[in-house]
């Protein structure tokens, strides 16, 4: 189940689809309204996405899954540690951190929500990207530069500022790390400036027995700007610790 990265959807695991030739079955729902959906009823909390997360589980008869979160999907995956975690066989947390939004994280959050609203999703698509990604895609891979673009701006504003919202008001999950039992992967691009590798190697160490790998040349959205390694890294953890 892979759970994607704001303000993206479910397209951008498209260079993961390749690991069901390894004999996966992949499920990679789009969060409520993202790639046109709809937003009908508003997202309010990261909890509302685990539910919807669930349903799908429940409606495929899924009982269990190892569950890939990319950033806020890393924060609905903790939260899924949190409320359900008896659907989760293993666990891959990619470019994302346990900690809550600082004060300041907040007020970001409410001057995109104000973006959004007024200027519609190429605004945060030009205000995120440079963030998004690292200095090496952002300087020499000009064709995935222009596919988080697309990505971004086939979002509707309703379910950017849902997300906005859900992620400036998720609560701490530091104090699950070390209840985590799963095998667990922790990833990271090494040009990540969102969630930097110091902040996922401290989260490696906090839930024991968890594997560590960074993606090199790659920034926040690791799996789409080093594909190659990103897959490795997967495979090899499902391979050996699934
Ligand atoms: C994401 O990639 O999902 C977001 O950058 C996460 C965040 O803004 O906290």
């Amino acid at each position: 189940m892979l759970l994607h990265a704001f303000p993206l959807n479910a397209r951008m695991w498209e260079p993961q689809l390749d690991l069901a030739a390894g004999g996966w079955r992949i499920i990679a729902p789009h969060f409520r309204g993202f790639d046109g959906g709809d937003a009908k009823p508003p997202i309010v909390a990261i909890d509302d996405y685990v539910g919807d997360v669930i349903d799908v589980l429940d409606s495929l008869h899924v009982h269990e899954a190892v569950v890939v979160g990319l950033s806020m999907g890393g924060y609905v995956a903790l939260a899924m540690v949190r409320h359900t975690p008896r659907y989760l066989q293993a666990l891959v947390l990619a470019d994302t951190r346990p900690q809550a939004d600082t004060p300041e994280g907040v007020d970001g959050r409410k001057r995109l929500i104000a973006l959004a609203e007024k200027e519609g999703a190429g605004a945060i698509a030009a205000e995120m990207l440079p963030r998004l990604l690292g200095d090496t895609t952002l300087r020499a891979r000009p064709a995935v530069v222009e596919s988080v673009r697309g990505l971004v701006t086939s979002n509707s504003p309703e379910a950017i500022a849902g997300a906005l919202h859900a992620m400036m008001t998720r609560p701490d999950s530091t104090a699950l790390l070390p209840k985590i039992h799963i095998p667990t992967l922790v990833m990271v691009g090494d040009e990540d400036r969102v969630t930097p590798p110091a902040v996922a190697e401290e989260m490696h160490h906090a839930i024991g027995g968890s594997d560590f790998a960074v993606v090199p040349r790659a920034g926040h959205l690791s799996n789409l700007e080093n594909v190659e390694a990103f897959n490795n890294a997967l495979a090899d953890f499902l391979a050996h610790r699934v």
